[in-house]
């Protein structure tokens, strides 16, 4: 299996203020062995972590954040989640997420996220670079951009990667194949069990987002995915759901 049951979504973004250091520390106290985390570029090339492409709602800070410096960033609030009693964070570049994650023993979902369009490869790369100094790092690349998978499968092809959609479209083997991905990561809004079941006749590994049900999640499970990422992987986990035989795959 590429990753674990379940994947903490951007760290564990139900628990503390979303893709920060804060994030990936309680997503790994609550049980779990790999993370997904958004990787975008500032202004001046700085992979970090965030998913929009504005600051607007998620921060204390307004504008485009790739029109923003890293310096500037640096001085920008993350917001916790509504009703959690953790205070706000610090935007959190990629090196020191890695750092924390190789530490706490942790796998990585790194989704590479452009924050301009056209920017998928760029921000593989530099994201990449970050990576360079953990050569053991548990890794999966994922994004929604097929050019950011395209440059992942031919400069880091031993790398698995998992192609992003919310719909699966109808032309999805051609793409899977092209791009030689594992595995494939989809909306659980649009999903089907008859489309789970082609996708691992095909020999794809299914992961699905946001799954904060517990009783959605045994559902997914039963119809055959191999893993879901969810905002709470501490209930999630509490519930029994990561099972027993879960071993990290470069182990
Ligand atoms: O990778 C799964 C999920 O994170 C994709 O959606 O918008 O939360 O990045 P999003
Ligand atoms: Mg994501």
């Amino acid at each position: 299996m590429l990753m674990s049951p379940i994947i903490g979504h951007r760290g564990a973004r139900g628990l503390a203020a979303e893709n920060t250091l804060a994030s990936i520390r309680l997503a790994a106290a609550s049980g779990v062995q790999w993370i997904e985390l958004d990787v975008t570029l500032t202004y001046d090339q700085v992979p970090i972590l965030f998913h929009d492409a504005d600051l607007n709602k998620l921060s204390n800070a307004r504008g485009l954040l790739a029109k923003k410096r890293w310096q500037d960033l640096q001085r920008v609030r993350v917001y916790s989640p509504r009703g959690s009693r953790q205070p706000s964070q610090p935007m959190t570049h990629l090196a020191e997420a890695v750092a924390l994650m190789a530490e706490l023993g942790l796998g990585l979902n790194m989704e590479i996220k452009p924050s301009l369009k056209g920017q998928g490869p760029e921000t593989l790369m530099k994201a990449m670079e970050c990576l360079k100094t953990l050569p053991g790092l548990p890794l999966v690349i994922s994004s929604f951009d097929q050019r950011t998978l395209q440059a992942a499968q031919q400069l880091w092809p031993t790398i698995p990667r998992l192609m992003l959609w919310q719909r699966l479209p109808s032309d999805w083997a051609d793409s899977a194949t092209r791009l030689a991905v594992h595995g494939v990561g989809l909306d659980q809004r649009h999903l089907r069990p008859a489309q789970v079941a082609v996708l691992r006749a095909q020999g794809r590994e299914v992961y699905v987002y946001t799954v904060n049900s517990i009783k959605k999640a045994r559902q997914l499970m039963a119809w055959g995915v191999q893993g879901v990422f969810t905002d709470h992987p501490n209930q999630l986990i509490q519930a029994g759901l990561l099972g027993s035989s879960v071993r990290l795959p470069f182990a």
